[in-house]
């Protein structure tokens, strides 16, 4: 079984890391030590860590930012901030961003150092077991094949655990590409139906003709083309799931033949003269405001009633940003895997800019995005030369084609201060990609000394932390 590491001691100060690690040693904690906040971060994203024991002044990040990622990031780490003397309010802020608790240096008595990190095991341990408790899945992070940790995700878990072995009716909402789809398979491979068929159609692709066969079947000769008899996909499903995609794209004529069926649980091929049971669940999904459609009459609300039993929304992927890595993650090794290319690692500014952009078509748009990536890319780590433009913006980098970029709309100066701005960032940025953002390398292959090349990419805001570790790792180990 996989272990975390049951102390991480996040401090620069070389003496004071020492103490630590001899208390460490002593009381036989696995621990790790890290020197700054970005070692510390990419420990906290590839380990499970019980305690961190965090010097509130770090090079690079402060105590406070890192204890914040780890908050946001529902990480379960303990964190126990160390202090200066006289910093209290600090310290104060840290217990209320959810430190454990905090420890002011130089230590009076190291005892009690190691009976407060004692503690904090004993807490971890304890929110570890009454989380196992409370759920009954193996893995939060994915249900079936849905990927996503979020609480609001942990919900829909919940829901589609507890609805799944009914034989209730689903109605499935939410935007484009929220996972609608990938939600009816769970319920349907969760439910006592997982061996029967589980079927799909979607109502918008087909012409209302065509419709009302597909459903319900058709006998030979009822209309021109009807060469033999047809089972409809409520017979083809019958002991299984149906799957009514894009509801809101029934037509009249056919929402009134289906509210007969969830009505009699029958169905009636075209041209046939006898009804035939079916034992069919129904799921359905839309992405469209029902209530709307029903108001301007072309839903009706009798069948709305009928299929709505059971109602279960999908957050779009931006109510739910942390997930966003972990799903990015995911798509990296399902289509390393499928193009047997191993990419495994995300650059630090192509994970800032997942984070920040505004995904309208959701989670297929990001797993598009990283689908094309891991096509694109030489090599096991995703920059941001292997994004989309339109997903960089052209604030950033700027792409080959930046050049010739129509910037008319600008005055001449606003113009030029943006070309190069844009160049400056792209090309610094690229320059200590390549050179794991060591300044003393990257200045001499840009032909500079090193304190001019310091003062321009202060000027263009870069921040070379970014790029010494380039392999954050948000995969957690599992089992
Ligand atoms: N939570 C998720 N975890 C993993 N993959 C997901 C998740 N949500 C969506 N996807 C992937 O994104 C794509 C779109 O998902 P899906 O078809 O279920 O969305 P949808 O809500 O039905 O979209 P639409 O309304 O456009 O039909 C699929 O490739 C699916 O595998
Ligand atoms: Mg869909």
């Amino acid at each position: 079984m996989y272990k975390g590491i049951e102390l991480l001691i996040v401090e620069d100060d070389e003496s004071m890391a020492k103490v630590l690690e001899r208390l460490a040693k002593e009381y036989k904690w696995s621990y790790r030590v890290a020197r700054n906040g970005v070692e510390a971060l990419e420990i906290f994203n590839r380990e499970v860590v019980e305690v961190a024991l965090m010097d509130i002044k770090l090079p690079g990040f402060s105590g406070m930012q890192l204890l914040e990622h780890v908050k946001k990031g529902n990480f379960a780490t303990e964190v126990i901030i160390i202090t200066g003397v006289g910093t209290v309010e600090t310290a104060v802020s840290a217990i209320k961003l959810g430190a454990y608790d905090y420890l002011t240096k130089p230590f009076d008595d190291i005892r009690k150092v190691a009976v407060l990190i004692e503690k904090a095991r004993e807490r971890y341990q304890l929110v570890q077991k009454i989380k196992t408790l409370e759920r009954n899945t193996t893995d939060q992070f994915q249900f079936e094949e849905i990927v996503g940790k979020c609480n609001k995700m942990q919900e829909v878990y919940r829901l589609i655990e507890s609805i799944a072995p009914t034989n209730a009716t689903v109605m499935i909402t939410g935007e484009s590409g929220t996972g609608k789809e990938l939600v009816a398979r769970a319920i349907h491979r969760r439910s006592v139906r997982k061996d029967k068929p589980f079927i799909i159609i979607n109502c918008a692709a087909i012409p209302e003709q065509l419709l009302e066969s597909e459903l319900f079947g058709h006998k030979k000769g009822s209309f021109t083309g009807a060469i033999a008899d047809k089972k409809g996909l409520f017979e083809e499903a019958d002991h299984g799931t149906l799957f009514l995609d894009e509801i809101g794209e029934v037509p009249p004529s056919i929402q009134v033949k289906l509210l007969r069926v969830l009505q009699e649980g029958e169905v009636r091929a075209v041209g046939g003269n006898q009804s035939r049971h079916v034992d069919v669940r129904l799921l359905a999904a839309t992405n469209k405001d029902l209530a709307k459609l029903i108001k301007e009459g072309r839903f009706r609300e009798d069948l709305y009633y009928r299929l709505n039993v059971i109602s279960l929304h999908l957050p779009p992927l931006r109510e739910r940003a942390e997930d966003i890595s972990l799903l990015a993650y995911n798509f990296l090794k399902k289509h390393g895997d499928r193009l047997k290319k191993t990419v495994d690692k995300i650059s630090v500014d192509v994970l800032q800019t997942l984070q920040n952009y505004n995904w309208t078509g959701n989670v297929r748009e990001l797993e598009n995005t990283m689908e094309r990536a891991v096509v694109l890319v030489n090599g096991d780590t995703i920059y941001a030369k292997d994004l989309p433009p339109n997903i960089l913006g052209d604030s950033f980098y700027l792409t080959e084609e930046a050049g010739v970029k129509d910037l008319t709309q600008y005055s001449y100066q606003d113009a030029n201060d943006k070309a190069l701005a844009s160049f400056n960032r792209s090309y610094l940025a690229n320059l200590l990609r390549q050179t794991s953002g060591n300044i003393s390398i990257a200045s001499e292959k840009a032909g500079m000394d090193r304190s001019n090349f310091k003062k321009i990419i202060k000027k263009y805001n870069i921040d070379t932390l970014e790029f010494k570790h380039a392999d954050l790792h948000m995969y957690k180990n599992k089992g």
